[in-house]
């Protein structure tokens, strides 16, 4: 076999270094942080689920990620093409194409809830969230969620922005927007631990964050650490096959990736901290699932001087990051779409915006119309959700990282990871390389099948 494999040109890419990192950051800070991070936490018992959550993004999470980064960069194609192209006539594309299937499932109920965020700033500004009254914060959270057309309405507007920033086009759509802002609702967050943190009680939500009681953990729970894993850090689906593609040769790829994994983790991390305080201090409860985000921050923001503006510059700043999310959601599809079928960029952005707004409505309606209707014990935005990210997001993942492991050859790994012999990094490649060839694929394995029920 030839020991190298062909390098293709470049195309379109991110144009410095620090740009790299913000779109990377971009697509990996979103709800997940903090809307999702919080919810799974307090349905799985705080801070041994964090624990476990951890491992899974050191572990399995990051490795994947550098090994999306490599076939990405390497090929210069998006997510199906990249593995025609490394690997022509073999059926390993279809990774890429589950990715894009996980993509959809994804935004159904993505858009849904960033359609709260976008709603949730007009609120604010109103002034109806805020309240001192724990009630009245979950009612108006409630009543609005119930409600037919104004969540769907919202879900719409949510793909009508995204799609216009796909149709922007990369460099410009993405980068531009989270490099300036994403600093600032760090700041905002910060402003929200400390308040929270100093809430009477508080100190209950700071110990469900950090005292760890293993009795609750099952082999579910360690399936949603790794399913979170994989969503937070928006791998397993080939969105950061195709950010890889647009990634300079000269970049460094796993100090690229160890960086957005630890900022992403820090920023999930301090959602907790600003959430789970005043869970507790407000007499709410951890298990109260995807309305936790919405009942607590309003009312956190509350008791502090000029809470109302900076509540509404927390909505706003969401739903941007939750924007710059979904725009990584949405170039999965689009991108197969116009390299793979040679579609235009219009066209493939519409029809792919029109397909999520209608599976995307059956999540929204299952908080009104579609309540009582189950699919294997769910409603559908949960089983949307359970699919992509506890099913879809890891079988992709393992598929990705035997690619890497097994497929790629050695030589072309460290090639692709030393720039081409220009970064001195012969150990972390050996480690990554381990760790990719063996400790992923048989994590993935045994945690999809205890999660599954297999051994109990
Ligand atoms: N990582 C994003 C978030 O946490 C969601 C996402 C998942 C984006 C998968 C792209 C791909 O909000």
């Amino acid at each position: 076999a030839s020991r190298t494999q062909t390098q293709f040109s470049s195309r379109e890419g991110f144009g410095s270094t620090l740009g790299v990192i913000a779109a990377t950051l971009g697509s990996a800070v979103g709800l997940g942080n903090i809307w999702k991070f919080p919810t799974i936490t307090g349905q799985n018992g705080g801070a041994a689920f964090i624990l476990i959550y951890l491992l899974c993004v050191c572990l399995i999470g990051l490795p994947v990620m550098i090994s999306e980064f490599v076939i990405g960069r390497r090929s210069n194609a998006a997510a199906v093409g990249s593995f025609k192209r490394l690997a022509p006539s073999t059926p390993w594309f279809f990774a890429g194409l589950s990715g894009a299937v996980a993509a959809f499932l994804i935004m159904a109920f993505y858009t849904s809830v960033a359609g709260w965020v976008y709603a949730y700033i007009f609120k604010a500004i109103g002034g109806g969230l805020m309240t001192a009254d724990p009630k009245v914060s979950e009612q108006a959270f409630n009543t609005f969620v119930s409600s037919v057309w104004s969540p769907l309405i919202w879900q719409w507007i949510v793909l009508i922005v995204t799609g216009a920033v796909i149709l922007a086009g990369v460099k410009n759509g993405i980068e531009r927007m989270t490099k300036t802002l994403l600093p600032i609702l760090f700041v905002l967050l910060l402003i929200c631990d400390i308040r929270a943190l100093t809430l009477p009680g508080a100190s209950e939500g700071l110990a469900f964050l950090f005292k760890p009681d293993f009795a609750q953990i099952t082999g579910a729970t360690v399936l949603a650490a790794m399913g979170l894993a994989f969503f937070k850090l928006s791998v397993g689906m080939g969105a950061m096959i195709t950010y890889g593609s647009y990634i300079g040769k000269g970049e460094n790829l796993i100090g690229t990736g160890v960086k957005v994994a630890l900022a992403d983790t820090v920023v999930s991390m301090m959602a907790g901290m600003a959430i789970f305080p005043a869970v507790f201090a407000f007499g709410f409860s951890p298990t109260d699932g995807a309305k936790l985000l919405f009942m607590t921050i309003p009312m956190v923001f509350n008791s502090m001087p000029f809470g109302q503006v900076f509540l509404t510059l927390f909505f706003i700043l969401s739903s941007i990051a939750a924007t710059g999310a979904m725009i990584s959601l949405f170039e999965v599809p689009v991108a197969y779409l116009r390299e793979e079928r040679n579609w235009s960029r219009k066209r493939a952005t519409v029809v792919t915006a029109l397909g999520m707004a209608l599976i995307g409505s059956t999540a929204t309606l299952s908080n009104s119309l579609l309540a009582d209707f189950h699919l294997f014990g769910k409603t559908l935005f949960d089983l949307y959700d359970y699919t992509s990210s506890n099913l879809l997001l890891p079988i992709t993942g393992l598929a990705i990282a035997l690619f890497a492991g097994w497929k790629l050859s050695r030589w072309d790994i460290a090639d692709e990871i030393s720039n081409s012999g220009s970064l001195n990094n012969k150990r972390l490649i050996q480690g990554y390389w381990l760790v990719v060839r063996f400790v992923v694929p048989v994590a993935i394995v045994i945690v999809l099948l205890s999660g599954l029920g297999l051994f109990d």
